[in-house]
């Protein structure tokens, strides 16, 4: 009867390749209108005019909203909010332009093609002003973010300068990292519809309950009369953890025409007004003595924000806990530019941090002559080195020795440009990957109905990932259900209130309270069938009796058993519920809670042409119990896919004269497509984590994609020689670097 673990089929999967399965943009509406935002074509300063006359000539066309006529919200649709949570928009409450991209008018028609036709049509005149671009000259004006998630922006452990002078061997280096645009398969959407005062969102979001309270506060109304709904989100990674300007936007015009309104971003439209990566420079100083004991390590994080808000890579964290080092010091630094407000993607801070981090690791292990992984093992962390607490469970040693194992490790022969097949460079090269494990407050209801089904609830999101199908086995699992007699309703603000799918910890949060109220509504059901005298199990004590397969059943005696459809007829007909609400308790005080893994990677370089491939990679990691196999492995490949992206692909290119990201398409902004990944082997080790929730359980949504850009970087400089410190790795720069002779 267990079902935890099991490599169980998606729940949603046929909904999903039937087209049974509504997105946002889908759903109808009686009267729907279409609407389509119209974004800046300059970076900074101010829309002088907008002429309309064309476009409200045109048949069909319901509204032109711009600054001049958009309802006026709250504190100037500014109000009191939190970010990152909740973000700074661009409301139309004012005729400045402070990024490129930047929403400047809606336009609403009865039709799609008359929406962007007239939208087409308007006469935009702007009064220009000299931008802000040019990272390098702007970075002397960084400052420190106020505040930041992870902790403090600047850390000091140790004696720096101290553990710089009783280290012989010293790595110092400047890493970079290029900022990125979110690309799901699904743009941001979303429908809104008013009935009175009362507002429908079917919106694409990563947080219901975080969007409610989001639109409610831009709008000035009471979040009880706003209901989002998000069965299905193709995709998120982090852009879809905020609201945005063109959910408040649609919804601002959705009330104004009286009808049902649709809005879809457009993909260049996802390249400014929805977040993004920044770019990242990394100044690392590490030093060792000769036997690889790490004596100090420094990390100087300079990253950017727009103009308007605060928004850090914190990619200084991930050194501040990786490795037992007693003298280190890290920081970070906001540059300000006039770019859209950088957001979450995918391990923010670990992707970029652990970049810098494992390849300086590497630069230090090739000035060593010491292998990457006995450099590892040197200053393995034994306790958390920051907080000095000890891990809830920490198998990265295992995770080191199984992948170098399934990897072949030990056929790399160290020095660089050593292996090569004919006319290919042949590379391996490894790095730890990491992710803290995060678990919020999160409530669910279990509710068993009078057919025999159950149905089990949680306000929380699925982005792709399986929440459907594992919350399902869970809920089936401390039912004591069949699975096809268990459904998992999410994606919906009025369910019990579960936290934002974002920081990997929808599983974590999410389950035990799946597991808490199943487990509830079991009990009930069996202490009604005990005290029930039409009941087989009449008079027993409720501890003699569990649920197997749907029926209530005497554990020492089989025959003795009794349908939940007979027990709840017999007492009524009423569904048995049971409620919970799960959250950490004090141990959360007592240990620190981290995913590990190690990833191994091959690479290809062609000896002539410079042009790199990876055939290979091999991750073993340590997350915990695997609640599904293949959803779960699943998910630790696509961020390893990522991650070759980030290392080979990924960049939005800034043209800094005016502004505008130049590749806004998926034409020329290159993610991987199956032609460019070879064998992902994904290991789990499966060891449960008691500590941090009942089922054993860390996330898995992000390290899959940490620590892949540096073991692919590190492979290419064991392939070449050429050590590449700027991503993504281009094949202009293996030949500047003179890898190709
Ligand atoms: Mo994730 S970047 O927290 O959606």
């Amino acid at each position: 009867m267990n079902m935890i673990g099991q490599p169980l089929d998606r729940t949603d999967g046929v909904l999903k390749v039937t087209g049974g399965a509504k997105y946002a943009a889908e759903f109808p509406a009686a009267q729907l209108a279409h609407a389509v935002l119209v974004t800046s074509t300059i970076a900074r300063g101010r829309v002088a005019a907008i002429d309309t006359t064309r476009a409200d000539a045109m048949p069909g066309v319901l509204l032109v909203m711009t600054s001049r006529n958009a309802p006026r919200l709250p504190n100037g649709g500014e109000p009191e909010v939190s970010p990152p949570a909740q973000r700074r928009l661009s409301l139309l409450q004012t005729d400045e332009i402070r990024y490129d991209n930047e929403p400047v008018a809606l336009v609403v028609a009865d039709t799609l093609e008359r929406a962007i036709d007239a939208a087409d049509r308007l006469r935009i005149t702007y009064a220009p002003e000299s931008p802000t671009l040019d990272f390098a000259s702007a970075k002397a004006h960084g400052h420190p973010p106020a505040s930041m998630i992870g902790g403090k922006p600047d850390t000091e452990r140790g004696n720096i300068e101290h553990g710089f002078s009783t280290g012989s061997v010293r790595v110092n280096a400047v890493y970079t990292t290029p900022m990125e645009h979110h690309n799901p398969m699904e743009p941001h959407a979303v429908m809104a519809s008013w009935d009175g005062p009362r507002l429908t969102l079917y919106d694409t979001t990563q947080g219901v309950g975080n969007a409610r309270k989001a639109v409610a506060t831009f709008l000035g109304i009471k979040p009880e009369d706003v209901h989002i709904v998000s069965p299905f989100v193709g995709g998120g990674f982090g852009c879809k953890g905020s609201v945005w300007s063109q959910v408040v936007l649609c919804a601002m015009a959705a009330r104004q025409v009286g009808r049902p309104v649709r809005l879809a971003l457009t993909r260049p439209q996802m390249f400014g007004p929805v977040g993004g990566r920044p770019y990242t420079e990394q100044h690392l100083v590490l030093s060792a003595r000769k036997d690889g004991t790490l004596t100090a390590l420094r990390h100087d994080t300079f990253s950017n924000t727009s103009t308007f808000e605060d928004w850090t890579e914190t990619s200084g964290v991930v050194t501040r806990m990786l490795y037992e080092v007693p003298n280190l010091a890290t920081s970070h630094r906001l540059v300000p530019l006039n770019v859209g407000t950088p957001t979450f993607m995918r391990a923010p801070g670990e992707t970029t941090g652990s970049f810098a981090l494992e390849s300086a690791m590497d630069e230090l292990a090739v000035a060593l002559k010491m292998d990457p992984v006995a450099l590892r093992l040197k200053n393995y962390a034994e306790i958390d080195p920051e907080e000095r607490k000890p891990w809830s469970s920490k198998q990265l040693r295992e995770c080191y020795r199984l992948g170098a194992e399934r990897f072949g490790w030990s056929k790399r022969t160290a020095a660089p440009r050593s292996m090569r097949a004919g006319n290919t460079l042949i590379g391996m090269g490894m790095a730890t990957a990491t992710y803290p494990a995060r678990r919020s407050e999160a409530s669910a209801f279990a509710r068993i109905l009078p057919d025999g089904n159950a149905v089990v609830a949680s306000g929380t999101q699925d982005l792709g990932t399986g929440t459907y199908t594992v919350m399902t086995q869970v809920a089936a699992d401390a039912l004591g259900f069949p699975l096809d007699r268990v459904s998992f309703a999410l994606g919906d603000s009025s369910l019990p209130n579960a936290p934002v799918s974002g920081g990997s910890q929808s599983v974590a949060s999410v389950a035990p309270a799946v597991r808490q109220a199943a487990i509830a509504a079991r009990e009930r059901l069996i202490a009604t069938a005990c005290a029930d005298a039409g009941s087989p199990l009449h008079g027993m004590s409720t501890d003699d009796v569990t649920v197997v397969d749907g029926w209530v059943v005497a554990r020492r005696d089989a025959s003795r058993r009794d349908p939940a459809a007979a027990v709840i007829a017999r007492a009524g007909g009423q569904p048995i519920e049971g409620r919970a609400t799960a959250k950490r308790g004090e141990e959360a005080q007592r240990y620190a809670f981290h995913s590990f893994g190690a990833v191994f990677v091959e690479a290809h370089v062609d000896a002539a042409l410079g042009t790199i491939r990876v055939p290979r990679v091999v991750g073993v990691y340590d997350v915990g119990k695997l609640l599904n196999e293949k959803t779960g492995k699943s998910q630790l490949m696509g961020g390893i896919v990522w991650g070759i992206g980030a290392a080979l692909e990924e960049a939005s290119e800034l043209d800094v004269r005016y502004g505008r990201f130049v590749n806004a398409n998926l034409a020329e902004y290159h993610v991987p497509v199956n032609a460019d990944i070879g064998t992902i082997d994904v290991s789990v080790l499966n060891v449960p984590d008691p500590q941090f929730n009942a089922l054993g359980a860390r996330g898995i949504g992000e390290i899959g994609i940490t620590g892949v850009p540096a073991a692919i970087a590190n492979a290419v400089y064991h392939a070449t020689g050429v050590r590449v410190r700027n991503l993504p790795i281009t094949l202009d720069k293996v030949l500047e670097g003179g890898g190709i002779v």
